[in-house]
């Protein structure tokens, strides 16, 4: 959709659709009147209003949430008045669910809306409400229809966003917009590159994309290592994953440099789980189980899609980005359970369920990362189905070595609207990942607190004590329907605006 911000408008643009919003007030029992919700509609025109009045219906609207009316002005302009309930309840995540809302109903009928966006702005905020209504529109307005052959396309093309606030705010609201823009293109690559089929997304097809994706961007360099690169790296862990692919590993290594880099500047890095299909390898998953483990590759498109918005954004932080890339199959030189294999960083692991796999690349990338002696990483993974059990499916995992970091990300969770939870490291934890026949074991003694006993595992490749934090997104990285702005089914594109909010403040 295009955007296009109107300010100091005296009257609505020219469109067949003007939006406007319209609020719910209580009225408190008295006497014998029983407490009474009307509308509150003091921020529309005294003609709006006016003609609103003569319609004999319009009594029945009280503005209440998600409540809709719609009449016509004498010129023949349509007003669509939207209830977004009582303003002092509704906070930015609801503004951006109802904005989703209401582009999808526009979606199958109006080619071009005029809103008037005074009426959005909560608690006078402007930029702020600015961003939220714009990511949700764009975030609902996504669509995989790539393989369909009769798409249902969207209709809405022109966004007008008509506004009284002077146009000396003109520069600081356009600069909203454009990131918020450059944010929600973001969560559109990730989720194309989630929701794509592994017959099609292959490892290496997956890094090409990516490649293709970040040329050009200023301060952007990358390279890819394959499977010759990842033996004299000796990652034997990421290698042990890719030994029963007919597939190359891929891991793509970036970096933004910011164009003015002071001693001040931080270097953070993002490491992400790349696995573009995972069987379970030989301890196969049953078929139920395997069913959407395309998504397996969230991790690596979530740091990837995040990256990408800070380079586009010039961000002043230095990041580097990691995505090791493989599908995780059964072949004649596939992994056996038993294996003893060394990563990178020397230790020994003694694979005990190949299905457990998506820490043993992770373990070789953060590995690695550490060499780029970065002031921080974050991993991101759909590492566990014990996250599900835990958190429930609607909750990122959170866990780590340093209780700076990961409160900071707790904050930028919080100021994002993504839901963020920090499960615990104890050290019975990491006792439990110790084999007696290697420095390590890729799975503990039981399945209880699974994802802390995953985290635990990947702390032993973090070296010098780098501060670092894993978020587990097996809960989140797909069908997230109770948002209005994500897709009931595929890939949801969350946690990308904690990361950016993060990298950001950093
Ligand atoms: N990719 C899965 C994790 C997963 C499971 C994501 C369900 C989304 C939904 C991961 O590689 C895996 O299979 N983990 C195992 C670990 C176990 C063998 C210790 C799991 O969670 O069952
Ligand atoms: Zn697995
Ligand atoms: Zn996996």
């Amino acid at each position: 959709m295009k955007f296009t911000l109107n300010l100091a408008a005296k009257e609505f643009s020219s469109s067949n659709l003007v939006l406007i919003s319209a609020f719910q007030k209580t009225i408190p029992a008295k006497g014998k009147a029983k407490e009474q919700q009307v509308l509150a509609n003091t921020h529309w025109s005294k003609d709006v209003k006016a003609k609103f009045e003569s319609i004999k219906t319009s009594s029945n609207f009280t503005g209440s949430l998600g409540d809709k009316f719609t009449f016509h002005l004498d010129n023949g302009t349509t007003v669509l008045a939207y209830g977004l309930g009582d303003k002092t309840k509704l906070d930015f995540e609801g503004l951006r669910n109802e904005a989703a809302k209401i582009t999808t109903m526009l979606q199958a009928t109006h080619k071009e809306v005029a809103i008037q966006f005074d009426g959005f702005v909560l608690k006078s905020k402007s930029e702020e409400s600015l961003n939220a209504l714009v990511e949700g529109m764009e975030l609902a307005s996504y669509k995989f229809d790539r393989h369909l052959s009769k798409k249902n396309e969207s209709k809405l093309k022109d966004v007008i966003l008509d506004s009284s606030i002077k146009k000396t705010s003109a520069k600081k609201l356009q600069s909203v917009l454009d990131s918020t823009l450059i944010v929600t293109e973001s969560i559109g690559v990730a989720r194309d590159f989630v929701n794509e089929a592994p017959n099609i997304l292959r490892s290496t097809v997956y890094a090409k994309q990516v490649l293709a994706d970040i040329k050009g961007v200023k301060g952007v360099k990358s390279k890819v290592l394959g499977k010759a690169e990842l033996k004299k790296e000796k990652m034997g862990l990421f290698l042990s994953v890719n030994a029963g692919s007919a597939y190359e590993p891929q891991l793509v290594h970036l970096t933004y440099t910011p164009s003015k880099v002071t001693k001040n500047t931080k270097h953070i890095a993002l490491v992400g789980k790349g696995l573009v299909f995972d069987t379970g390898g030989y301890s196969l998953k049953p078929g139920g189980s395997m069913m959407n483990m395309k998504f397996d590759m969230a991790g690596s498109s979530t740091v990837y899609a995040a990256f990408r918005a800070v380079a586009k954004l010039g961000l002043n932080v230095k990041v580097t980005c990691i995505l090791g890339m493989t599908d995780n199959a059964v072949n004649e030189h596939a992994t056996m359970p038993d294996s003893i294999v060394k990563g990178r960083n020397g230790m020994s692991v003694e694979i005990l369920n190949t299905d457990a796999e998506g820490r043993l690349v992770l373990a070789d990338c953060l590995d690695y990362a550490c060499d780029q002696k970065p002031d921080a990483i974050i991993d991101s993974a759909t590492l566990t189905g014990a996250v599900l059990v835990s958190l429930g499916n609607q909750v990122c995992g959170i866990m780590g070595n340093n209780k700076k970091l990961t409160d900071k990300i707790l904050k930028s969770a919080k100021t994002t609207d993504e839901y963020m939870w920090e499960l615990p490291i104890i050290k019975e934890f990491h006792e439990d990942m110790k084999s007696p026949i290697a420095d390590l074991k890729n799975i503990g003694g039981s399945s209880f607190g699974g994802s802390s006993k995953a985290a635990a595992f990947l702390s032993n490749f973090v070296k010098n004590d780098i501060p670092w934090a894993h978020l587990d997104i097996a809960g989140i990285g797909d069908s997230q329907g109770h948002k209005a702005y994500c897709p009931a089914k595929g890939a949801s594109g969350l946690i990308i605006r904690t990361l950016v909010d993060f990298l950001k403040n950093s």
